[in-house]
């Protein structure tokens, strides 16, 4: 209601009460017009009745919309069912037209303007959580694996001679939508593999050099080798490499990338690098680096999962980075796209606002202590051996080492008792406590027992993304955890319970 509207009003309802109202809608408009001003998320959460006015407004603004609308063209934004109307707020047309992600949709000025304004949010969020030069960033309407094969398109592009770029350096991460996403593109990737890290070890609290397990990570050393050999084997030398494709967030026994250290790689011989930041948003240790990286001018673009950073559903995630790569991906996207990610994200981070946005990261860095000391406890209670790193501060793995032995004692005494036998086999552990509940905990074999292949590629030890075994011998089956973002302390408390259940301790004689 405007002003005019509201003066109207004061002669059916009692004046000072149409003032009251007037001032509680006023200071409504103005959040909105910060909004649109300021051009960052809101400093607090907005309360979803707002939220959903505002989204209304916008829909307002959509020709599909319109009061006596005719449309005389084959793409108006019609839909049959009332109830994907009302799913998507009556907002049809989509984001972007042909050729731009980010350009205006002529036949819808509301959608267009939550675009922008989300991409504006986005980015104050990626600053927020500790990626300060962060130059741009645009939210796809697909989710990480499919937006990353965009942003190698858009990076091969850009490349003296993009006809001859074809390579990917790629330090490798056993997570199969890292590497699909290089052949989706049309890419090859060149397997950088990892080495020892140094790690912890829950036995000896200390720096990993007595135990016979260790972490992995990719050199740095090893990147710059990859670059030199294609460098010098391909007739188009280094413009032959489209980029080095880095991971930051991983499954331990993997450490994240230095991705500091392997973009002054990357400048130095002028090789673009592009990051899968997965759901790195959360860990202040890759979040620094990155940053630095950023600083530096070494980083293209990095690419983010909405639903595993923001908590949102599937379907969406952020490139970002230096402006021209941004604007070449936001160009490349064919056709409009599906507003419906873009449309969870601004509703996300309108009811998140700054203060809840940075109090997620918060609690979660103080539940990853309770979870480091949890695990610790349950690993040491179990004469089994904690792997962990400071630079992966969001995953850990542990050993399966007694399982098996714990597991027969306990079957031998429920066969005793006439109950059901416990599981023995390391691999079903990760299938029983999928089947109480808990999701997330992978079981990964050693090497010996575990190689795949994937585009093409074989991969020895896949899933613990390499041998963990220092001797190169073979090293025992890893339960892999997690702590990531949105973790509640009752879930996890809850996550201990059933691990402890699923392998108990056992009674002294
Ligand atoms: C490192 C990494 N990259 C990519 C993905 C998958 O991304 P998406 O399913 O969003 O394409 C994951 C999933 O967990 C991941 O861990």
């Amino acid at each position: 209601m405007n002003d005019a509207a509201l003066q109207l009003a004061r002669g059916l309802v009692e004046p000072h009460m149409i003032d009251a109202a007037h001032e509680a809608v006023r200071s409504n408009a103005s959040l909105v017009h910060s909004l649109i001003a300021q051009r960052r998320m809101p400093a607090e959460p907005w309360p979803r009745p707002l939220i959903v006015q505002f989204l209304h407004q916008l829909a307002a603004m959509d020709t599909n919309n319109f009061a006596g609308h005719a449309g005389g063209g084959e793409r108006e934004g019609r839909v049959y069912s009332s109830l994907v109307a009302e799913r998507h707020y009556y907002m049809t047309h989509g984001i972007g037209r042909s050729g731009d992600l980010t350009a205006d949709q002529p036949k819808a000025a509301g959608s267009s303007l939550l675009a922008k304004l989300n991409n504006a949010m986005v980015l104050d969020a990626l600053r927020t959580a500790g990626l300060t030069k962060t130059e741009a960033a645009v939210t796809l309407p697909m989710a990480t694996g499919m937006s990353l094969a965009l942003v190698l398109q858009a990076v091969r592009q850009s490349r003296p001679d993009p006809a001859a770029a074809r390579y990917v350096i790629w330090p490798r991460i056993d997570q199969k939508t890292s590497l699909k996403c290089i052949a989706t593109a049309g890419l090859m990737p060149i397997v950088v593999e990892l080495a020892p890290a140094a790690v912890k070890s829950a036995r000896d609290g200390a720096a990993s050099c007595c135990s016979e397990l260790t972490m992995l990570s990719v050199r740095p050393d090893d990147v710059a080798a990859a670059i030199a050999r294609i460098a010098t084997s391909d007739p188009a030398g280094v413009n032959a490499i489209v980029c080095v494709l880095s991971t930051t967030s991983c499954f331990a026994p993997r450490v994240p990338d230095d991705t500091l250290a392997i973009a002054r790689v990357c400048l130095a011989n002028s090789v673009p690098l592009v990051v899968n930041n997965a759901y790195g948003l959360q860990s202040r240790a890759i979040t620094k680096r990155l940053d630095a990286a950023l600083a530096l001018g070494g980083v293209a673009a990095f690419v983010q999962s909405g639903d595993k950073n923001f908590l949102t559903p599937v379907g969406g995630a952020v490139v970002a980075g230096r402006k021209s790569v941004v604007a070449a991906v936001s160009a490349l996207y064919p056709g409009r796209a599906s507003a419906a990610p873009i449309v969870d994200l601004f509703i996300t981070l309108l009811e998140m606002g700054r203060s809840g946005w940075t109090k997620l990261h918060r609690d979660r860095v103080d539940l990853h202590e309770v979870f480091l000391q949890r695990a610790a406890a349950f690993a040491e209670a179990r004469g089994e051996e904690l792997l962990q790193h400071p630079g992966n501060d969001i995953s850990i793995a542990m050993t399966l080492r007694n399982w098996r032995q714990h597991s027969a004692l306990r079957g031998a005494a429920s066969e005793a008792d006439g109950a059901s036998p416990p599981v023995t086999d390391a691999t079903a552990l990760g299938a029983h406590l999928f089947r109480h509940r808990v999701t997330g905990p992978k079981v990964v074999l050693s090497a010996a027992n575990n190689s795949k292949t994937v585009c093409g590629i074989r991969f020895v030890g896949y899933g613990a993304h390499g041998s963990v075994a220092r001797d190169g011998g073979d090293a025992p089956p890893l339960l892999v955890l997690a702590c990531g973002v949105g973790m509640t302390a009752a879930e996890l408390e809850l996550l201990f319970a059933r691990l402890e259940a699923a392998y108990p301790l056992l009674k002294q004689a």
